[in-house]
């Protein structure tokens, strides 16, 4: 693993509050039963179409930034992909390491930050941002890099809290920047294709332990990236 660079002081929070999370629980994201599960039928709309393309393109490298606990790492890479992690959590990367090892899979694990990590190649595809961009502040800063380190007619996939439901106050422990539906985000990739485009409206949460019941809004963007578009 490598070490990890110094931190923006929002970040040290963000990475202190996932620690403890990732600590205190044996595995905090994915509970069921599919968590490894390479069959998209048995996942969400969102997640079968992310299996679906990336079975339908055969392996390649691929991206997960803001990996947590590695599930969506680990399911592409039993699908044959090369992926790097990049994760915040030191604790959260010793997990995705350990998991990938029972799974009998490799994943290149980098404990930095997405706002910092240095993307050189041109070379990934998928791009997984599964509910991580949302603790970035500057998402474009994000957003360009990732852009210029994806193969030309790369997927990026983006999960995104939305303001159309307020934060609950269990996530003001630490920074959150929902995002507004038709903004930055949207507004991003507008000249690429939209694969699969959902808000979610007041859903329930359960997907983490030791919080109580609460709702949240998302958008969900799986978008082709225009080669055209990319720098
Ligand atoms: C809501 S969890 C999602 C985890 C995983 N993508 C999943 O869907 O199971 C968000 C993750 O993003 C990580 N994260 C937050 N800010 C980050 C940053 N600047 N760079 C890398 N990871 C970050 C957190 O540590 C946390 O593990």
């Amino acid at each position: 693993m490598k070490t990890r660079p110094n931190l923006l002081p929002d970040e040290a929070a963000i990475r202190e509050f996932f620690d403890r999370r990732y600590e205190a629980h044996q595995r905090y994201w994915w509970g069921g039963d599919n968590r490894y599960s390479i069959e998209p039928a048995q996942h969400t709309d969102y997640h079968a179409t992310v299996l679906q393309i990336a079975q339908r393109q055969g392996p390649g490298r691929a991206l997960d930034l803001g990996a947590g606990e590695g599930a969506d790492a680990i399911r592409l890479a039993k699908l044959g992909w090369e992926v790097d992690a990049i994760e915040l959590s030191p604790v959260a990367c010793e997990k995705i390491e350990t998991f990938a090892r029972e799974e009998r899979v490799n994943v290149r694990v980098r404990n930095e930050s997405m706002t910092t990590a240095v993307l050189t190649d041109s070379a990934f595809n998928p791009v997984l941002m599964n509910g991580s961009l949302h603790y970035v502040a500057d998402k474009l800063a994000v957003l360009s890099k990732v852009l210029q380190a994806s193969v030309p007619g790369a997927v990026h996939a983006v999960a995104l809290f939305s303001t159309a439901t307020p934060m609950p106050a269990e996530h003001t422990v630490v920074p959150v920047f929902p995002d507004d539906e038709g903004g930055i985000v949207e507004d991003f990739y507008q000249d690429h294709t939209k694969l699969r485009y959902a808000l979610e409206r007041d859903r329930p949460e359960r997907s983490h332990p030791g919080f109580g019941a609460h709702h949240h809004s998302h958008i969900k963007l799986i978008t082709e990236v225009n080669p055209a578009e990319q720098p």
